[in-house]
């Protein structure tokens, strides 16, 4: 079973490049189904020993065909497509997978998602596609991953000026994940179908408190960046930042899971500290020097 593929959606993006990167280290074989096989993201896959498929979600035959003889299938959808698309989308690609006899589908649904419809048309497609898979004939493991470490640097939120403004209260915590870590415990998932089939599972790497954030910042930078939570004003007027912030109040984003297992699955998972120093530090620097300049 192992020497099968495992077909990953997105690999030239954020989620399905972490899981296509972490599936070959642990000697997985990966087919990914890419837009354009002329990408340099593509080509990297490729060289890399990905087996590229070219098409798009409307291609039913390729991915039908790109299925054929996989164990498992990776199902991220990106997050500009309409509601009614990813719906779409993501309910055929997992009949497909069914169709074809995959062994195990997983599939990154979001954090916000919970169990219950929000009646926000925008919200409600990755619940719905949940609820589709749940019913499937098939070892399925739902991911909800917390909200990643590389969207808090990013311009717009005050580190060009040399403060930093998020959703959190000083008090208030939240939890992150590295976007490298997804492809780590989506890895581990395929590793164990028997723990992980069936299972909706919240993955993160980390809990921060907005003045952990403001501490973390300031010493990642060398310098003082103040932290302030968004204005009620600026929430008010940012329909999907208020959803997120009422979320992180007492919605699904409230929700923490138990660090101490997820470091069981996967133990090489990233603090917010240890990434921002890391791998997240060159974004962080480009906005820093802009900020200097
Ligand atoms: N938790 C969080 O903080 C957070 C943050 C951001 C996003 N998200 C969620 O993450 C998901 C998106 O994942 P991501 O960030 O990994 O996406 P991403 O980096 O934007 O990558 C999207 C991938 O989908 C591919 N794609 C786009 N349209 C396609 C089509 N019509 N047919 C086939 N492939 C297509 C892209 O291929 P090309 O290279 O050809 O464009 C790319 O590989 C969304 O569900 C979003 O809600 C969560």
């Amino acid at each position: 079973m192992e020497k099968l593929p495992i077909l990953v959606f997105g690999a030239t993006g954020r989620q399905g490049g972490s899981v296509a990167r972490a599936l070959l280290k642990a000697h997985r074989p990966v087919r990914a189904l890419v837009r354009d096989t002329a990408a340099a993201e593509s080509v990297a896959l490729r060289d890399a020993g990905v087996e590229l498929v070219q098409g798009t979600f409307d291609d039913i035959e390729t991915i039908r065909a790109a299925m054929k003889g996989a164990y498992g299938v990776f199902s991220v959808l990106p997050g500009n497509l309409a509601q009614g698309e990813e719906v779409r989308a993501g309910i055929a690609i997992a009949d497909l997978a069914i169709e074809s006899g995959v062994v195990h589908f997983v599939y990154s649904s979001g954090a916000s998602a919970g169990d219950k419809l929000t009646g926000v048309a925008r919200f409600d497609a990755k619940p719905r596609i949940e609820a589709h898979i749940r019913n499937l004939p098939v070892a399925a493991t739902i991911v909800r991953p917390m909200i990643f470490m590389e969207m808090l640097v990013r311009p717009g939120l005050g580190l060009e000026e040399g403060r930093y403004t998020f959703f959190l209260r000083p008090d208030q915590s939240m939890q992150l994940i590295a976007v490298e870590d997804i492809g780590k415990f989506v890895a581990a998932i395929f590793a164990d179908r028997t723990r992980f089939g069936g299972k909706t599972l919240k993955i993160a790497g980390d809990t921060v408190t907005g003045s952990e954030l403001e501490a973390i910042l300031t010493q990642v930078a060398g310098r003082p960046i103040a932290y302030a939570r968004f204005s009620e004003e600026f929430l008010v007027a940012n329909p999907d930042l208020g959803h997120m912030a009422a979320s992180l109040d007492a919605g699904p984003l409230a929700d923490h899971v138990d660090l101490d297992l997820m470091r069981e699955i996967n133990p090489e998972m990233l603090s917010f500290r240890s990434w921002l120093s890391g791998s997240g530090y060159r974004a962080f620097e480009e906005i820093l020097r802009r900020a200097a300049g």
